[in-house]
């Protein structure tokens, strides 16, 4: 199917994206946000290693994220083709991606900057996975399973902020790397859930269609 970066702002809607994208393609999603909470929950070396990185608002240092992902993408389930998200987020990581498993589509989610503020403050999460917005599920309780929803620790407001800057610093010239290399498509994320879900996908047919 497609190797396929998803690029985009703190709360633009990688992972609400990336989740329905899996379930339309059957691709795995690899979110490396998801993978280090997850052993931050766990209380695993590498979980350990990294909260307070995260809980900064900082990057993880990219040795230890090329790694992570370049075992990642040596299984199997990735032969196929893969959504990734939140990887890379520096030109070193992309550099090192071009290495091991070059990206047939990045798509860069653009949404204005007081609608990431906007989403970020309302996001909430649930230990099985899902996501949601306090705007659309005013539950305390997750639609799926029903546990408790809690707020991440680093969506506190001066984290968010870190993060802003972060991602303008350090992630915003990806657009420009993957631009140069012919791979680079943009969607305007503002509209809702299902109207980028739309967009996004219109990306990926036309490209399954040439290739
Ligand atoms: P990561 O987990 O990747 O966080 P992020 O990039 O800051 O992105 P978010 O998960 O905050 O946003 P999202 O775009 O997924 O938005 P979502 O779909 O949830 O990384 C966390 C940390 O881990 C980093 O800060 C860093 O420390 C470390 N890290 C991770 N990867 C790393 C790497 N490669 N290198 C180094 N360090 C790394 O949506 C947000 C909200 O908006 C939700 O509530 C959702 O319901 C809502 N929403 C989504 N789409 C829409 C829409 N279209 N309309 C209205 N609401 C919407
Ligand atoms: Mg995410």
């Amino acid at each position: 199917m497609a190797r396929i970066v998803l690029l985009g702002a703190p709360g633009a809607g990688k992972g609400t994206q990336a989740a329905l994208l899996k379930e339309k393609y059957a691709l795995p999603h690899i979110s490396t946000g998801d993978i280090f909470r997850a052993n931050i929950r766990e209380g695993t070396p590498l979980g350990i290693k990294v909260k307070a990185i995260i809980d900064r608002g900082e990057l993880v240092p990219d040795e230890l994220t090329v790694a992570l992902v370049k075992d990642r993408l040596a299984q199997p389930d990735c032969k196929k083709g893969y959504i990734l998200d939140g990887f890379p987020r520096t030109i070193a990581q992309a550099e090192a991606l071009e290495g091991f498993s070059a990206p047939e589509l990045a798509i860069d989610i653009d949404v204005d900057h007081e609608a990431v503020v906007r989403r970020i403050a309302g996001r909430r999460m649930c230990k099985c996975g899902e996501t949601y917005h306090t705007s659309t599920h005013a539950s305390a309780e997750c639609a799926k399973c029903g546990a408790k929803l809690y707020q991440r620790d680093d969506d506190k407001e001066d984290v968010v902020r870190e993060r802003l800057r972060v991602y303008e610093a350090q992630t915003k010239p990806l657009i420009d790397f993957y631009a140069s290399r012919g791979v680079l498509h943009t969607v305007d994320g503002n509209g809702g859930v299902e109207s980028t879900f739309a967009l996004v996908s219109e990306v990926i047919d036309g490209h399954n269609k040439v290739r």
